[in-house]
């Protein structure tokens, strides 16, 4: 894994937004995984603006979102599939994007269905990755293994107290979902984790540092050949504190 040092949020969107744009040069019909969340939003926005300016073409570009809330209506103002629509995909010339059917109460099916829909598709590219603050990537919280394929989580209280500043209460935030699975994750060829602010330099540290456990599902990563870390300075004060020789070298 590869840390790239930012100096801010603004910068981190910036850099991360220049990486998935080259990824679709390269590619142009590149499988997109993406991610929601706060930290991904100055990346979209940006991507918006490279794409308003000529410089990027989805037309044949496919996503894969990683995850989606149990039971919301796609339509639901917290959905997933809301969410992309008005951070992304309305302001741009993808045509296909893909997320778990929250309304799907067959889970069985459904996360059988979105395997088939990444394998059709001729798997993920690059991965887009936000992490939680508990090391869940997706909604892949922290476990005594590490999950394999998409599937259905019971989320936990942290997650779900996160995740309810997007909602009117704490007691509307859904408390299940499907995500992919750190197998469906890892899978993808290139993966592109950001993290940003204070609040997440533990996380980070432990993710970077640790050991590789599925009760920190980020720690995962170092098994794999080609990870991005973007990562903003209050983001890396940790790692900057303890071993700043780590950063911008392949680990
Ligand atoms: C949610 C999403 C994750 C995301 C995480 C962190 O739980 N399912 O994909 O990485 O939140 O979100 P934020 O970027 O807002 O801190």
């Amino acid at each position: 894994m590869k840390i790239i040092l930012t100096k801010n949020y603004e910068q981190l969107s910036q850099v991360a937004a220049q990486i998935i744009i080259s990824q679709v040069s390269e590619k142009n019909d590149s499988v997109l995984g993406l991610a929601t969340g706060s930290t991904p939003i100055g990346t979209y926005k940006e991507i918006i603006k490279l794409y308003n300016d000529k410089q990027v073409d989805f037309s044949n570009v496919k996503s894969v979102n990683l995850d989606e809330y149990y039971g919301l209506e796609k339509g639901h103002e917290q959905s997933y599939f809301t969410f992309m629509n008005e951070n992304l995909f309305k302001f741009i010339n993808i045509n296909e994007t893909y997320l778990p059917d929250g309304t799907n109460p067959n889970s069985f099916e459904e996360c059988e269905n979105y395997e088939k829909t990444i394998k059709n598709l001729g798997g993920i590219d690059l991965q887009l990755l936000g992490i939680g603050h508990n090391g869940h990537i997706g909604f892949n919280e922290p476990d005594t293994i590490f999950s394999t394929k998409t599937h259905c989580v019971r989320l936990k209280p942290s997650t779900i107290e996160a995740n309810a500043r997007f909602f009117e209460t704490i007691d509307d935030v859904p408390k299940t979902a499907y995500t992919m699975g750190i197998g469906t994750i890892m899978s993808a060829k290139k993966i592109l984790l950001l993290v940003s602010g204070e609040d997440k330099s533990d996380i980070l540290y432990k993710t970077v540092t640790g050991q590789v456990r599925p009760q920190t599902p980020s720690s995962i990563l170092h098994f794999h050949q080609n990870v991005i870390i973007v990562a903003d300075e209050l983001a890396l004060k940790k790692i900057l504190d303890i071993c700043p020789e780590i950063i911008d070298k392949n680990i």
